[in-house]
């Protein structure tokens, strides 16, 4: 008991000492990564605006989910998992590739694909699906391409080998 007693207060002092350290010599500033997201963020803000800010995004995350809810192919693959998640992720997601400033804090695009199973044609349907979105929030054909750009490079990571 006085044993452990006493590893408790080096601990303590341990860590508070290491507290102080840092504090005396800051480390660099916590910089956003690109690492679990999948890609740099758009910085142009033409792009931003023409999928009407983050409240734009947020509907057309939500919009894709629906629509790949309801669809016969996709619908069964999505259906097991935590939506509510899926909801919060492939919005911060969205956003965070668009320029709108959020921050990622789902997995990375390889594990959180894993052991799905997915193949080329379900990425083509979910394409479609978030094509169909876009279009209904008014993004111009043009515009849905800088972002398609930035997530077709995704295919090896999504799809299952
Ligand atoms: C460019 C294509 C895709 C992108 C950008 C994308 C993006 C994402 C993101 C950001 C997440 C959240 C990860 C997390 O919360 O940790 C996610 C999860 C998920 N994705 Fe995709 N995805 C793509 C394609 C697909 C395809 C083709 C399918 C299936 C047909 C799919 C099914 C799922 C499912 C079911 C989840 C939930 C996994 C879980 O909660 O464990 N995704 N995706």
């Amino acid at each position: 008991m006085r044993k452990a007693l006493l590893a408790c207060v080096l601990l303590l002092a341990c860590v508070s000492g290491n507290a102080s350290a840092q504090e005396e010599e800051p480390v660099a500033p916590y910089e956003q990564s690109d690492a679990n997201a999948g890609a740099r963020p758009i910085t142009d803000p033409q792009v931003l605006a023409a999928f009407h800010g983050r409240e734009g995004i947020e509907r057309i995350a939500n919009r894709t989910i629906d629509l790949a809810l309801a669809d016969p192919q996709l619908g069964p693959i999505f259906q097991p998992f935590d939506m509510v998640r899926l909801r919060r992720t492939l919005n911060e997601h969205f956003c965070y590739l668009l320029g709108g400033g959020c921050t990622y804090t789902g997995r990375d695009m390889r594990s959180s694909h894993a052991g799905m199973g997915a193949q080329t044609r379900d990425f083509n349907l979910l394409v479609r699906h978030l094509r169909t979105a876009m279009s209904e929030e008014g993004v111009s054909f043009q515009m849905q391409n800088r972002f398609l750009a930035l997530l077709a490079p995704m295919h090896p990571d999504v799809v299952q080998r």
